[in-house]
């Protein structure tokens, strides 16, 4: 098919008037929270930020001690956001959180602990990083599917 110049001009404005409309409809869809939303009660929800800001202050503590060249040192702030902190999370939160957040949440408590066993027997400064990257997916992974209400 042979096509003139206007004829042209017309496709592309046409796909430029395409384009804008598909980037009106990804704003939106970046707009819209598609985080599933978990109720909870103002307490619960204070209890799980509180675990949430020692499992930063955990990473804050693994980083600083592989920084300072003393990987050992980062067994026990990994330790603090071990399985042993699970054991304060009361039965009428737990049985609020999706099957996905509490494995979510088993799996960075155990995560830490291997973490803190590696840092203070071989102590290797890559593992201990690499270990760090996989809790931080898992952190960020949560983070993408869930938000709290109710506070
Ligand atoms: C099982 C799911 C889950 C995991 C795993 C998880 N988080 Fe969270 N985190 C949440 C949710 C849900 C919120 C609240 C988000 C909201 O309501 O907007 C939150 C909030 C936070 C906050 C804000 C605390 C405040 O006081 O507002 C911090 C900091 C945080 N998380 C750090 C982390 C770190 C670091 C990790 C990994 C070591 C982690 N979280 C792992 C679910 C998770």
């Amino acid at each position: 098919m042979r096509m003139n110049a206007s004829g042209i001009a017309a496709i592309a404005m046409a796909a430029g008037i395409c384009a804008v409309a598909a980037t009106h409809v990804s704003i939106a869809e970046e707009t819209a929270d598609p985080r599933q939303a978990i109720a909870l009660e103002p307490a619960e929800r204070a209890f799980v930020l509180n675990e949430m800001r020692n499992f930063l202050q955990s990473v804050e503590g693994i980083v600083s001690a592989v920084a300072s060249d003393k990987t050992a040192e980062a067994a026990s702030p990994a330790k603090k956001s071990g399985m042993g902190v699970m054991h304060a999370v009361p039965p009428t939160l737990r049985q609020k959180l999706p099957k996905e957040f509490k494995m979510m949440g088993h799996q960075t408590h155990e995560a830490f602990d291997a973490l803190a066993q590696e840092a203070g027997s071989i102590g290797d400064k890559t593992a201990v990083l690499k270990q760090l990257e996989t809790i931080l997916n898992t952190c960020n992974t949560c983070h993408a599917s869930y938000r709290l209400t109710g506070g």
